[in-house]
């Protein structure tokens, strides 16, 4: 039996760990080739080999154009011309609005909508050149669907990575490539052991008991883990998505509806 991604090639940004390192296990096991791309290169080489074969270590840091570009050229050149992006790399940050700093509105706008459009641009030009078309798929939160009062930035940079995966979605799809997004709630991780910290800073609360209550919160009855969110990006990356265009997928376990 051949898997949906036999023989593709994806490049997944920041896969080192958490939801994109599930997404690359996820295609592994349905024939595609990964790039592991992220920041901390050993990380993402230590991920690669855990992986084992098709998966390989690429150093990517979204906020440079010329990394975007290395990296690119490194899984074109290794395979042949990238199929599938994933732009998964995020930071978040939480602060009440009269707290919030330059300094973090600058790296979470860097990495978060910076990093989405410019990895973007530069798989669409590749797959443009190619001809063969190809599957982009943007990570963006039910954060981007409303705000939240600490949360300001990071909301705000996932509204944009909605609008964003409209626009390119729009823009390219004559070039046969399609741009869509997916929407998680609340997916336990390192990730979120890093929000409820902030929260238990800013709202007073103990260890774990945002995380706690998050979970409570979720009509279907606990956070997601990353493996709960592999069904819509094999979809996403697949033939049977290709007429799907310019769409953002809540995969949440009930919280939002749109
Ligand atoms: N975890 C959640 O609850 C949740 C909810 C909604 C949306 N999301 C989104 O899903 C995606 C993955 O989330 P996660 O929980 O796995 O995050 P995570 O923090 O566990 O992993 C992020 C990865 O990105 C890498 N990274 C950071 N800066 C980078 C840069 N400049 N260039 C390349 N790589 C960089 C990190 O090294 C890390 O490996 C993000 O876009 C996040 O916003 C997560």
């Amino acid at each position: 039996m051949t898997g949906r991604l036999q023989g593709k090639s994806a490049l997944i940004t920041g896969s080192a760990r958490g939801i994109g390192k599930a997404f690359a296990q996820a295609y592994l096991g349905e024939g595609a080739t990964v790039a592991i791309g992220d920041i901390n290169l050993d990380a993402a080489r230590r991920t690669a080999a855990e992986l084992g074969e098709g998966a390989y270590a690429v150093h990517l840091d979204v906020t440079d154009l010329v990394s975007i570009d290395s990296a690119v050229r490194n899984v074109d050149e290794r395979t042949g011309g990238i199929d599938i992006l994933v732009n998964n790399a995020a930071l978040f940050d939480a602060a009440p609005i009269v707290e919030i700093t330059k300094a973090s509105y600058d790296r979470l706008y860097a990495v978060n909508v910076f990093g989405p459009l410019f990895t973007l641009q530069a798989a669409a030009r590749s797959m443009i050149a190619r001809g063969k078309g190809g599957k982009i798929i943007n990570m963006a939160s039910q954060a981007g669907r409303r705000g939240e009062a600490l949360v300001a930035v990071y909301c705000s940079t996932k509204a944009a990575v909605i609008s964003l995966t409209q626009s390119a979605g729009l823009d390219l799809i004559r070039h046969g490539i399609n741009v869509n997004a997916i929407a998680p709630g609340v997916v336990d991780g390192e990730h979120w052991d890093g929000v409820d910290a902030l929260f238990a800073k800013y709202e007073n609360r103990q260890p774990g008991e945002k995380k706690r209550l998050v979970g409570q919160a979720v009509p279907f009855g606990r956070m997601a883990t990353p493996a709960d969110l592999t069904g819509m990006a094999i979809f996403l990356a697949s033939a049977d998505a290709d007429y799907v265009v310019a769409q953002t997928y809540n995969v949440d376990g009930g919280n939002w509806m749109s």
